[in-house]
């Protein structure tokens, strides 16, 4: 008879403990342990053990190490998503085989982005969409708002699978799943989601740190084999990580998330992981009634209505992967009716925010200590990068002079702590998006010129110098100390 031994493995960091604590010994998380039975056979979500009698031949030879040379199989060349906006995300299109793990917060759109996915391709290859949380009636419910439902076939008979179709399957075990994907053969299958399947054989609920586990690491395999390509959905915590423990990002090739305000109707798919692609590029939609929509020119979407100046605006160019994208930052200083005062903000850093308060103040000599302070970037967009820095300072100091910037002046660099300017990386591409949008002057750290892009540079090497280029005109420049 198998062995059979029990551990406790975490929910939100997957380290596992031969005992029950009620908090994690691991992450120190509370309550997040769960049982886990683990018995002495071999791995039971295999693929090929579900389907025993459907497995193909190639499965069951034992694979013989080769050179590079003796691979002769060309790989498949990607192939596009039918977003723009999704394949920049991947790397420039889906990789077949590939496994993609998309996580992001309840109601933001995930399952429409992918059944949109799913409609834009099923004209030309065959699509599986395994609506494990909602039935067949209400996908085909949100198809029919999102016009896919009637639509008509291909315009290019020459290239369609006459096979093409989109195939819905209400399902949440795993192995009759398995056994669909195996029978149809679809080029990309979307699981939605992967918290809601199950495998029989496990004695764990669905959802649970084990199954999750099992069933990514089989449907990992099965994508392999069998050349899917496979998206799956993940539910994420409400720390904002993908619901199960940390291995699950290990064992996938691709992590997205679908990001947003609730407020706002812009979404922000961001990937988090590529083994086919680079990191940190975001892909821009907006939410309408009809569904998701590409946004291709994201800069007009995070400047902010800019028929009116106020003072404490400041424009900067954020990258993002390899995206440079213009955004309207805001501050607001005002007296403090609390004893210490109250610093907030919506899009930035907050203890960029602080360093920078404490860099006006001792560098600058600019009283800040009794003044609260709020800065926001326009449409929620998180900057996180320090080149956000020096637009920041400026629309602080902006805020606290009552002063106007001049509205086509971008701001790019980091902000050191002794009151320096320095550079930041990608000027270039900055600069052009900057120009191309219709920005006259940058104010930049010194460095590279580019007489090619037709902006007005302006080099700066202290915040001092950037505050004067930024807003001239008579007001008390106090000296800056430690020169
Ligand atoms: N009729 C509609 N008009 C406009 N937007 C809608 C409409 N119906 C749904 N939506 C939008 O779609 C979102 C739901 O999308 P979807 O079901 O794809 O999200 P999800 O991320 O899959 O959610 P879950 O985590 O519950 O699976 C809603 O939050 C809403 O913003
Ligand atoms: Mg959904």
């Amino acid at each position: 008879m198998a062995r059979v031994r029990k551990v406790y493995v975490c929910r939100e960091c997957g380290g596992e403990s031969p005992q029950y604590f009620g908090r994690c010994p691991n992450c120190e998380s509370w309550g997040s342990l769960e049982e886990q039975v683990i018995q002495a056979v071999a791995p039971v979500a295999d693929g090929a053990r579900l389907v025993a009698g459907r497995k193909s031949a190639s499965s069951t030879q034992p694979q013989m190490a080769l050179t590079l040379e003796q691979i002769t199989d060309a790989p498949q060349a990607r192939f596009s998503s039918g977003f723009a906006e999704l394949d920049r995300v991947l790397g420039g299109g889906i990789v077949p085989g590939s496994l993609v793990l998309v996580g992001g917060d309840p109601g933001i759109g995930k399952s429409t982005l992918l059944l949109q996915m799913v409609s834009l391709l099923h004209t030309q290859q065959r699509m599986l969409y395994v609506c494990a949380e909602e039935s067949g009636q209400q996908v085909k419910l949100r198809a029919q708002r999102l016009g896919m439902v009637g639509q008509p076939p291909s315009l290019d008979p020459q290239s369609t699978d006459p096979t093409a179709n989109l195939y819905l399957l209400p399902e949440t075990d795993l192995e009759l799943i398995v056994n669909e994907l195996i029978a149809l053969k679809p080029h990309v299958a979307v699981i939605d989601s992967i918290q809601a399947i199950y495998l029989a054989a496990m004695s764990s609920a669905p959802g649970s740190v084990a199954q999750v586990r099992e069933c990514t690491s089989a449907l990992m395999r099965l994508a392999k084999r069998e050349q899917i390509t496979l998206f799956i959905v993940g539910h994420v915590t409400k720390e904002g990580a993908i619901a199960g423990p940390k291995v699950l990002e290990h064992l996938v090739d691709t992590v997205l998330y679908f990001e947003g305000d609730r407020f706002a109707s812009h979404r922000l798919l961001r990937s988090v992981k590529n083994r086919f692609g680079a990191t940190h590029e975001i892909g821009v939609f907006e939410m309408v009634d009809r569904g998701l929509q590409e946004v291709s020119n994201p800069s007009a979407l995070f400047l902010g209505d800019r028929s009116e100046s106020s003072s404490g605006t400041a424009t900067i160019v954020a990258c993002e992967g390899t995206r440079p994208i213009v955004v309207e930052l805001q501050a607001l200083v005002s007296p403090t009716s609390y004893s210490s005062p109250r610093r907030s903000t919506t899009g930035i850093e907050y203890n960029r925010l602080l360093q920078i308060l404490a860099v006006l103040e001792k560098r600058l000599g600019i009283p800040l200590s009794k003044l609260d302070a709020y800065v926001a970037s326009s449409g929620g967009l998180t900057v996180s990068e320090p080149a956000a820095d020096l637009g920041v300072a400026i629309a602080v100091v902006a805020s606290f002079r009552d002063r106007i910037v001049d509205p086509l002046t971008v701001l790019i660099g980091e902000v050191g702590l002794g009151g320096q300017v320095r550079s930041v990386s990608q000027m270039e591409m900055r600069l052009k998006e900057a120009a191309k949008l219709g920005f006259k002057r940058a104010i930049v750290p010194k460095g590279q010129a580019f007489p090619e892009i037709e902006i007005e540079i302006v080099h700066v090497s202290r915040v001092s110098d950037a505050i004067v280029a930024a807003l001239p005109g008579r007001f008390h420049q106090p000296e800056p100390e430690g020169e």
